[in-house]
């Protein structure tokens, strides 16, 4: 084969690649395999410059960085839309359509999420890019070519052949969010200013003018619709042309639709963009009338925060071209389209105080006390700042206006200050040097972010919350004895320790407000019926810092019984799988407690018991010590699915960090699965899951048994 013909092969072969990739999201072959064609395609172009052209995969890179950018006038002004903040005004605009159209029919839209990230045309001219430009005042935009061609997602040349001669495709370039963590990661370890949001990141790097620059960002693109389509070539060759020129249902194409005319849809012209090698959005829907386009919102509502992409509501349009000409414009937008905004998930209000929550481990949260404000669909008026160093790096003050984010099922919390609104007289945030609880000192050791009250059990907030978690379903599991009867319990002095909760008396229970004579009888049966429970459940109940579940159950194993496990020294701890010297130094420092070891003999002495368990040799699982975390609605009862995992040596985390092993995800998972993308851990759906289970008991999968047909 020539070097021509290997260099026309390569690009043609990247090109598919990139297709797979980008616009199927089904690519064919590893990235290393990718990088391979590129690099060969790259070598046969250095020894070859004569075979060197701008719509090489090679070129996307090129040139200094330029002074400003040069000014691009639209040949089709490139609208905005109509906003609509709820079911009425969604219903207001469709029956305004049907007025003008003149028919009571059911209308057909096209549904489609509204991205955000920033508008922009991209132009081909016989198939090659020749141009990308900004939205700017929708007239007039500013040429973005040069960053534009970095974007990988975006062909330099479209697919196939016979496409209009001059088309100009439009979509919106955005920040997917796994970039936009991975690229603030980076910001913020460099000491760089890190991005607010996906949005303002995506549009401060298309203005870059250096576009190596650029080509460093995770961009993304997605097309929704054309701007100027020409079927002749445009005369002045490479300039553009005034006035409009937008196809028409009566307009030919060739090629792709060879002697057909472009789709007399809107979702059939989307289909064809897409076959042209360009992304669109994979949620692209037609929705018959107002309930179909309400029960498209809702629906891609609640599987918003699973996206990898920020979208701020969906968008309706016309799905009939001869409607929508009918329709026609109203100043910028069209009359047959529609952005169905969703509730915001930032809004801007006060901080008006901070306060300092003692969790079980005596960690200090600084609380954030806000003007209530509507966000997320809920008024929010505490929002969490986590700890000290995030307040210094937010840099918030009390008195300042600060963004609050909530997303979904995350609780609320304050993204940053604004400091351009700060008043002369903001204050700002110091820890306590004393816990506000119990008035103990606050420690805080070299090199860690969570600050501490030193009080131990001796601080009333943290006994409250000893004793919840002791209470709770997984651990102790004592029925109808929830947080907010702990909290009068001990507010009112009738219980100090876990094993006062064994000494309640009817009488006390009786006498609490709002507790019926029925429900204290009831909790005083749970208090009775879990003392039978087993050593690793009343491991886990007792709240030693670092053994969670899983290390609860490594323990129990280990040791079979309570004496033998108290008695242990830390080498002997740090023999069990995954206990390392942390951990060991924890258990130990708890045991030594004078106070632990009375509660511990109160309850014994209160009648919990446990059957001693057989020591065996500890199983080799190959799930030992693997991380799990479980997001959305699964097939199985998640506490059942949990269970199987601890047998099985592994632990289940509530949060996703890079000491994930695998996610689990079924139906609507949310941000902990974008979490997981952007992380790069392998996520299981319930199917995967349960052949690993299968396939980690030493099992095999079930299915088709020959052996077993009669
Ligand atoms: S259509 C003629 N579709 O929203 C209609 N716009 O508020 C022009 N946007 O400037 C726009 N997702 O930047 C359309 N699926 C979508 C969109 C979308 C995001 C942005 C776009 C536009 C702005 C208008």
């Amino acid at each position: 084969m020539s070097a021509r013909d290997r260099v026309a092969w390569l690009r043609r072969e990247i090109a598919r690649h990139d297709y797979q990739y980008h616009v199927l999201n089904d690519p064919l072959i590893p990235d290393a395999e990718y990088d391979r064609l590129l690099r060969e395609l790259e070598g046969l172009e250095a020894g070859h410059p004569e075979l060197v052209t701008p719509d090489s995969p090679t070129q996307r890179i090129g040139g200094a960085p330029a002074e400003g950018f040069e000014e691009v006038v639209h040949a089709v002004p490139m609208l905005s839309l109509a906003n609509a903040f709820s079911d009425e005004e969604v219903a207001d605009f469709d029956r305004r359509a049907r007025e003008r159209i003149g028919h009571d029919a059911t209308l057909t839209y096209l549904a489609e999420p509204k991205l955000d990230g920033l508008a922009v045309s991209l132009r081909y001219e016989d198939g090659v890019l020749i141009r990308a430009a900004t939205r700017g005042d929708g007239g007039k935009g500013e040429d973005v070519t040069r960053n534009v061609r970095t974007i990988a997602a975006i062909p330099l040349r479209l697919m196939g052949e016979g496409w209009p001669p001059v088309l100009e495709i439009r979509g919106e370039v955005f920040m997917p969010r796994r970039g936009f963590e991975a690229f603030n990661r980076r910001a913020r370890e460099r000491g760089e200013k890190p991005f607010a949001n996906p949005r303002n990141a995506a549009a401060g790097s298309l203005r870059q003018l250096d576009p190596r620059v650029t080509a460093q960002r995770p961009l993304a693109f997605q097309a929704y619709g054309l701007g100027e389509v020409a079927f002749a070539p445009s005369p002045s060759g490479r300039r553009l042309q005034r006035g409009s020129r937008l196809a028409t249902p009566g307009a030919r194409c060739p090629g792709l639709g060879r002697g057909k005319d472009l789709p007399d849809t809107q979702s059939g012209r989307m289909a064809w963009i897409k076959a042209w090698g360009l992304p669109v959005s994979p949620e692209l829907a037609t929705v018959d009338g107002v309930a179909g386009c309400l029960a498209y919102y809702r629906e891609l509502g609640e599987r918003r925060d699973g996206l990898d992409y920020d979208i701020d509501g969906v968008v309706y349009k016309l799905d009939d071209i001869a409607q929508q000409e009918q329709l026609g414009y109203v100043s910028r937008a069209p009359r047959w389209a529609l952005a169905h905004k969703f509730p915001a998930q930032e809004e801007l209000t006060r901080l008006l105080a901070v306060e300092f929550q003692v969790g079980r481990t005596g960690a200090l949260t600084p609380v954030a006390r806000l003007e209530p404000v509507f966000v997320g669909g809920v008024t929010v008026s505490n929002a969490t700042l986590h700890n000290m160093d995030e307040v210094e790096r937010k840099d918030v003050r009390i008195g300042d206006t600060v963004i609050v984010r909530r997303a979904g099922d995350v609780i609320p919390e304050v993204v940053r200050s604004a400091p351009e609104r700060r008043p002369a007289d903001a204050q700002p945030i110091r820890m306590p040097p004393q816990c506000p609880v119990c008035g103990s000192d606050i420690v805080r050791p070299e090199g860690e972010s969570v600050a501490r009250c030193s009080g131990g059990l001796w601080c009333s907030a943290q006994r409250r919350e000893a004793i919840k978690h002791f209470a709770a379903r997984r651990a102790m599991d004592i029925d109808g004895l929830g947080d907010k009867l702990v909290e009068q319990l001990v507010e009112q002095g009738l219980i100090r320790n876990p094993a006062d909760l064994y000494q309640l008396t009817l009488e006390q229970l009786a006498g609490l407000e709002r507790m019926a004579e029925k429900s204290a009888a009831n909790l005083i049966q749970a208090l009775e019926a879990s003392k039978e429970t087993t050593l690793e459940r009343f491991l886990f109940a007792l709240g030693i810092r670092e053994v969670g579940e899983a290390t609860a159950r490594a323990l129990a194993h280990s040791f079979g019984d309570l004496e033998p496990l108290m008695a242990a020294d830390e080498p002997r701890l740090q023999r069990i799988p995954d206990v390392g010297p942390v951990v060991a130094a924890h258990v130990q420092a708890f045991f030594r407690q004078p106070h632990n070891r009375e509660v511990i003999d109160q309850l014994r002495a209160a009648g919990i018991r446990w059957e001693p368990l057989a020591l065996t040799a500890p199983v080799e699982s190959p799930l030992a010590g693997k991380t799990f975390v479980l997001t959305g609605t699964l097939s199985r009862p998640r506490d059942a699915i949990k269970d199987q995992l601890l047998a099985l040596g592994a632990k289940v985390a509530g949060s996703v960090s890079k000491k994930t092993d695998y996610v689990v995800a079924g139906a609507d998972a949310g941000s902990k699965l974008a979490k997981a993308g952007e992380l790069g851990i392998p996520l299981l759906d319930g199917a995967g899951l349960d052949a690993l289970l299968v396939e980690s008991q030493g099992g095999t999968h079930q299915g088709f048994r020959p052996d077993l047909r009669p």
